[in-house]
This record gives structure tokens, C-alpha cells and sequence, in this order.
């Protein structure tokens, strides 16, 4: 299978929506109604290396989503180019990017049916059953090949869909809040297997989240955004060993601070 890169550029993305409604959907959208328009991106400059993961914070409405959509292709920025591998992005491309979503599993398909859509192009039954195991077992998931969406828990569907994204071999994956709705214990599970997954496959991974400490633990780079429109307010490498821990690296712990501080919480909990 050949290595797909995933190196982008994103240069000078702006992005306004021209809205119809007569009436501003709620109060917060008064100051953002300019006849109609609202200004969600604003010059977004980004350049991110092949393999790295790149945290994105900020607060709700910033532009987030609209900014993922638009590097995957789904969505034209109004101004400015996304590059990916050089190449300037002009549609959605499933074998450049995969788009990890909260419930991306067909229900009338078995785990293993879904895994296979990811292999659906390789010819010999044996070569994708092979494939399908593989990453079966990478994400624990051996034994419930026959089994639904609906019998799996919330927990055992991420990681289905993970490995659906994964056989796929994408170039980059990006992840828009991949562990909200999860309990406390299968967040941090989850959250240490995309750090393990990433350390073994190197892809270049996007990842929204707003938990802090996600993006700490998981980031080799994290960006936080400003209110709408939307600029960048903070670009910063971590280069923290992993797996990587706040009483270890009491350096870690005082930019944990900086970042509550920064997003509008006086002090970390
Ligand atoms: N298709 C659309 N048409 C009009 N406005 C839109 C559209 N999509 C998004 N918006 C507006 O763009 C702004 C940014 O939305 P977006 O979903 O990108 O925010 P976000 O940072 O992902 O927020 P959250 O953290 O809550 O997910 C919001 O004000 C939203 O109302
Ligand atoms: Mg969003």
C-alpha cells in the first residue's frame, strides 16, 4: 500500500456566511449580524507537518468546524487556499482525509461490514479479511466481528469507526470532538488509544476538542482560536515526552494554567 502524506498549508482562509433570516437565531448572534453576514474566519494562516497532531481549542461558534470542513473539501472558504501535499484542495477526497464523526457506522452493517467499506477497493476476499482483522485487533475489538452498532457501547462504536478510518490509510484524519458524550473512564481510554494509534501510525491528525487537557495530553502542537471572527491567538509546539503526565512535568502543569487562564477560566481544576 503506498504511504499517503498529509502536509497542509492554509493560507489566508477567510469565511463569511450570508445569512437569510429575518431574525437573529439567539441574542449572541445580534453583534455579528452585519446586514446579514457573519464573519466565522478571519486571515487563518497554518502550516501543519506530515504526522503531526495538532490540537484546536476555542470557544463555541468560532469557526472550528467550519475550518475542518473546509480543509476535507466539504466547504469553499471565501477567501484564501487550502494546500494539501501541495496539491490546492477542491473537493472532499476520502483516500487524502477521513473525517472521524460521532456516529459514522452504518446500523444495518456489522462491525465487520463497516471496517470493510474502508478495504472495498482491494481485490481477493482474503486480502481484505486479513486487513479487516488486523485493525480489528488493534482497537480491542476481536470477537464482535458479526456484531451491530446498536450492540456495541458507546466506547466500542468510537473505536469501530477508528478502524474504519484507519484500514483506510488515509493521509490525515480529522476529528471533530471525538470523545464528547463518553463517561470519564472510556474518554481517557479512548484518548490514550488515539495517542498510541498516533505514535504507531504517524498520521497528520487534526483534533477539535474543548477539554484542555486533551489537547495537552494528545497535541504535538496546540491552537487555540479567538472569538468570532475567528484569528489565531495561540500556536505552540509541545514536545513533552509521551505518555505524558501534569505531576511529571510540572512544566506541563504551568502551561495547563496558561491555557484556563487563556480560554477564560481563572484557574485549573
Ligand atoms: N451553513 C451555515 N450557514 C450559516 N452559518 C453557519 C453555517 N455553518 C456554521 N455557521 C455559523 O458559523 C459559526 C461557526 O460555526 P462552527 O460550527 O464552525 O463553530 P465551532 O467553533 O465548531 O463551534 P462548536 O465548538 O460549538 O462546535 C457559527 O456562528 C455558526 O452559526
Ligand atoms: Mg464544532
Amino acid at each position: 500500500m503506498d504511504e499517503q502524506m498529509g502536509q497542509i498549508e492554509i493560507q489566508n482562509i477567510g469565511k463569511h456566511y450570508l445569512n437569510n433570516r429575518k431574525s437573529p437565531r439567539s441574542s449572541q448572534d445580534h453583534d455579528v449580524l452585519q446586514g446579514g453576514k457573519i464573519d466565522v474566519l478571519n486571515n487563518i494562516d497554518l502550516e501543519m507537518d506530515d504526522g503531526d497532531m495538532t490540537c484546536f481549542l476555542g470557544p463555541s461558534g468560532c469557526g472550528k468546524t467550519t475550518l475542518l470542513r473546509i480543509i476535507a473539501g466539504f466547504e469553499k472558504p471565501t477567501k484564501g487556499n487550502v494546500y494539501i501535499n501541495s496539491k490546492p484542495v477542491t473537493h472532499p477526497d476520502a483516500s487524502c482525509i477521513f473525517v472521524f464523526q460521532q456516529s459514522g457506522l452504518l446500523p444495518w452493517m456489522t462491525v465487520k461490514e463497516n471496517v470493510g467499506l474502508g478495504v472495498r477497493k482491494l481485490k481477493s476476499d482474503e486480502e481484505k479479511n486479513s486487513r479487516i482483522q488486523e485493525y480489528l485487533e488493534i482497537v480491542e475489538l476481536e470477537g464482535f466481528e458479526e456484531h451491530y452498532p446498536h450492540q456495541l457501547s458507546g466506547g466500542m462504536r468510537r473505536r469501530a469507526e477508528l478502524a474504519r478510518a484507519l484500514v483506510i490509510n488515509p493521509g490525515m484524519l480529522i476529528m471533530d470532538e471525538p470523545f464528547t458524550g463518553l463517561d470519564f473512564m472510556t474518554h481517557m481510554k479512548m484518548r490514550e488509544e488515539v495517542v498510541n494509534m498516533h505514535e504507531y501510525f504517524k498520521k497528520t491528525t487534526i483534533v477539535v476538542t474543548h477539554d484542555i487537557d486533551d489537547a495537552l495530553i494528545m497535541g504535538d502542537r496546540i491552537v487555540i482560536f479567538s472569538e468570532r471572527p475567528s484569528t489565531i491567538k495561540f500556536d505552540k509546539k509541545i514536545d513533552f515526552p509521551r505518555p505524558r503526565n501534569f505531576e511529571r512535568h510540572p512544566e506541563l502543569n504551568k502551561l495547563r494554567s496558561e491555557l484556563y487562564f487563556m480560554l477564560g477560566v481563572p484557574y485549573a481544576v
